[in-house]
């Protein structure tokens, strides 16, 4: 997020997994849309790193047919030909060693023909079994010192698989280079409202003096999804909902809407405080885990005109698989803003609609005044921070029923960001790559928040594997709040889930 419209330093931006699904849906997309805003740095290359003798010619083609079936916005040719006019194609394969010298070789001709200073980006869109090879590959070799220029790398999720290996993975990353040079990616914080969380809370007067236990009862953040697994069941058996979505999007929105207000908006203040707002997530007992969680996988079922079909039949997926493909939880925060205030967390697959927001639900108004009126109950106070359907804020409260006599009725008040700003439609990557370029990781996740994350999920990691699949419940494909026990998780506490608006 920088201060002021700038070009990024030149540099080469050399992508391991160039020739897979990441790169073409939504990388690629995302240069692009950077390079019809004139936010690339002028002198630019861009690497695949491919498999065995695809040409450079071969992967240009296969990226511009990607970006024409993925693009956010109509294709500007002029554009497109500037962009791919750089791209180059080099084989690199961290079981052969040679490769990689030869590469850094390449690369060095490269970027003096291309005049990019020698400040390399690497990213990483590859499963993350590669992350670690291809890194130590990347520091033998010297590439990651940076002697006069700089050099960056970048890593998408899964960050580790449960807090162990993400320690693990954080070390020996940190033994190769610094932290300054590791941009840790969660697409969640490119969404435009996921990034207005702190101008909302920090620019204006009004929200922040009741953004506390005193004023809110609870907080829900629901991340719904209509997609059941489809073609990931590899992927996805191995990681479950918890894994896939909790530590990383849900807990991003968790640390925005509860840390504290850092004293500058700069990378280490405001990453300090998601840092230390994750850390203060109660660590529960095993015991307690379970009973502050519920999961449930889908069954067969019908989304609109679409079958879903059962998860268990999905391709490769275990015919036995306890896998979750929805998971609740209850959490708390062990501080004095939020001491006593209940976080419930759901996120699912195959459900209804997709819907992404964050319900605050404020402490209900005395209701003595209205003893001996008609007005039986005040409806909820939320404001409601919401990425999907529509990107927005939303603020309820009571009003008067007009008419004579005293009736109250709940009404709604919305902003929607297309009401006012008409942005172009983008992949959710530029402000994160552009950033990456600029060298600015305000976006990113530090080691020490990954590691929180991981720490506060391990105990449902543990407790959900020692139960076997007992606790595992079902709902049908299509239903609109997943599997029935995650309602009495929250009735147990006299609340509820804000229901689908
Ligand atoms: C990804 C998960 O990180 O996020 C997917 O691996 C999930 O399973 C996706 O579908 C959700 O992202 P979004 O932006 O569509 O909410």
């Amino acid at each position: 997020m920088a201060n002021e419209r700038k070009r990024p330093d030149p540099c080469s931006f050399i992508i391991f997994g160039a020739t897979g699904d990441l790169t073409h849906r939504l990388v690629i997309p995302a240069l692009y849309n950077l390079a019809a805003s004139d936010l690339l740095p002028e002198k630019f290359c861009v690497v695949g790193i491919a498999r065995k003798g695809m040409s450079s010619n071969q992967l240009t083609e296969s990226l511009k047919k990607g970006l024409h079936k993925f693009a956010t916005r109509p294709v500007d040719e002029a554009v497109a030909e500037r962009l791919f006019s750089c791209v180059t194609a080099i084989e690199a394969d961290p079981s052969d060693p040679a490769s990689f010298d030869a590469m850094n070789e390449r690369l060095d001709k490269l970027e003096k023909a291309r005049e990019t200073g020698g400040n390399r980006l690497f990213y990483l869109a590859t499963p993350p079994s590669a992350f670690l090879p291809i890194s130590r590959e990347l520091g033998r070799t010297g590439m990651l010192k940076e002697n006069g220029a700089w050099r960056r790398l970048v890593v998408e999720k899964p960050f580790g698989t449960d807090l162990a290996s993400a320690r693990a993975l954080n070390a020996a990353l940190l033994k190769l280079m610094d932290e300054h040079q590791i941009y840790r990616i969660d697409h969640y914080l490119g969404k435009e409202t996921v990034q207005n969380i702190l101008v909302l809370r920090f620019a204006n007067g009004m929200f922040e003096p009741i953004w506390n236990r005193n004023h809110i009862d609870h907080i829900q953040i629901t991340v719904d999804e209509k997609l059941g697994v489809g073609h990931r069941g590899s992927f996805y058996d191995a990681t479950g909902a918890l894994r896939d979505m909790v530590p990383n999007h849900l807990f991003q929105l968790l640390s925005l809407v509860t840390m504290e207000p850092p004293a500058r908006f700069d990378a280490q203040a405001v990453r300090s405080e998601k840092a230390e707002v994750l850390q203060a997530i109660q660590v529960q007992s095993e015991q307690d885990a379970l009973y502050n969680s519920v999961r449930g996988q889908y069954r067969a079922g019908r989304i609109g005109d679409t079958e879903i079909e059962d998860y268990l039949k999905t391709p490769d997926v275990k015919p036995d698989s306890t896998t979750e493909t929805y998971a609740a939880l209850k959490l708390t925060i062990d501080n004095w803003r939020w001491a006593g205030v209940p976080f419930y967390l759901r996120t699912g697959k195959a459900l209804t609609i997709k819907r992404t927001e964050i319900a605050i639900k404020f402490k209900q108004a005395p209701f003595a005044m209205f003893r001996n009126t008609p007005v039986d109950r005040l409806s909820q106070n939320y404001l409601v921070i919401s990425t999907e359907p529509t990107e927005g804020i939303e603020l309820q409260f009571n009003t008067k029923v007009p008419g004579p006599t005293i009736n109250i009725d709940g009404v709604e008040m919305k902003f929607r960001y297309k009401d006012y700003f008409k942005a172009e439609p983008s992949t959710g990557y530029e402000t994160l790559i552009y950033d990456c370029m600029i060298g600015d990781n305000i976006l990113f996740q530090r080691a020490d928040s990954v590691e929180a994350g991981w720490q506060a999920v391990q105990p449902f990691l543990d407790a959900w594997k020692n139960a076997g699949g007992r606790d595992l419940q079902s709902y049908k494909a299509g239903s609109s709040e997943g599997p029935e026990a995650a309602n009495a998780l929250l009735t147990r506490d006299g609340r509820s889930w804000r229901k689908l608006g």
